[in-house]
C-alpha cells in the first residue's frame, strides 16, 4: 500500500498530535476508509501510541476501519421516518443495491448503513446518499436514486 499520502497529510498538519482527528478525516477521504497500515503510519508520524489512534478511530462513528463502497447510503430509521415508511424504503434500497444494511458489496460500490435520526424528521423518510439528503422517499424515488448511483 502506498502510504506517501499519509505522510503528506501528517506534514500538512505539522505532525501535531492535537490534529489527530483532522488527520484521520483526511486519510479516510484519501482511502475511503482507514486502512490499518495508514493508522499505524499516523501513529509513527505523530509519535502517538497506536492504541490512542485506534481509540479515536473507533470512538467516532464517521470513521471506518473496514473498506467502504464508493457510494455511501445512510437510511434513517428514527421514529419519525419509521412511521412514514422507512422500513419499506430500506428494503427497497437493499433490493436495488444488492446489499444489506450494515454491509458493503464485494465490488466496493455501495455501503449501506442505518441511523436513528439525521435531523430532518419533517422530510421523512430520509436517506443521506454521499452526503446529500433525500427526503420524502418512495420506492419510485429509491429506484431513481439507485439508477444514478449505478451509472
Ligand atoms: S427520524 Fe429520520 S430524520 Fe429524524
Amino acid at each position: 500500500m502506498d502510504l506517501s499520502k499519509v505522510e503528506i497529510i501528517c506534514r500538512k498538519y505539522e505532525k501535531k498530535p492535537e490534529q489527530l482527528i483532522g488527520i484521520l478525516q483526511d486519510v479516510q477521504k484519501e482511502y475511503n476508509y482507514l486502512p490499518r497500515e495508514a493508522v499505524e503510519r499516523v501513529s509513527l508520524e505523530l509519535n502517538v501510541p497506536l492504541s490512542r489512534v485506534f481509540a479515536v478511530a473507533t470512538f467516532f462513528g464517521a470513521f471506518s476501519l473496514t473498506p467502504r463502497g464508493k457510494n455511501h447510503v445512510c437510511v434513517c430509521m428514527g421514529t419519525a421516518c419509521h412511521v412514514r415508511g422507512a422500513p419499506n424504503v430500506l428494503s427497497e434500497i437493499e433490493r436495488e443495491l444488492g446489499v444489506k444494511a450494515g454491509e458493503t458489496d464485494k465490488d466496493l460500490k455501495f455501503t449501506l448503513e442505518t441511523v436513528n435520526c439525521v435531523g430532518a424528521c419533517a422530510l421523512g423518510p430520509v436517506a443521506v446518499v454521499n452526503g446529500e439528503y433525500h427526503g420524502k422517499l418512495t420506492t419510485q424515488k429509491v429506484g431513481e436514486l439507485a439508477k444514478k448511483m449505478k451509472e
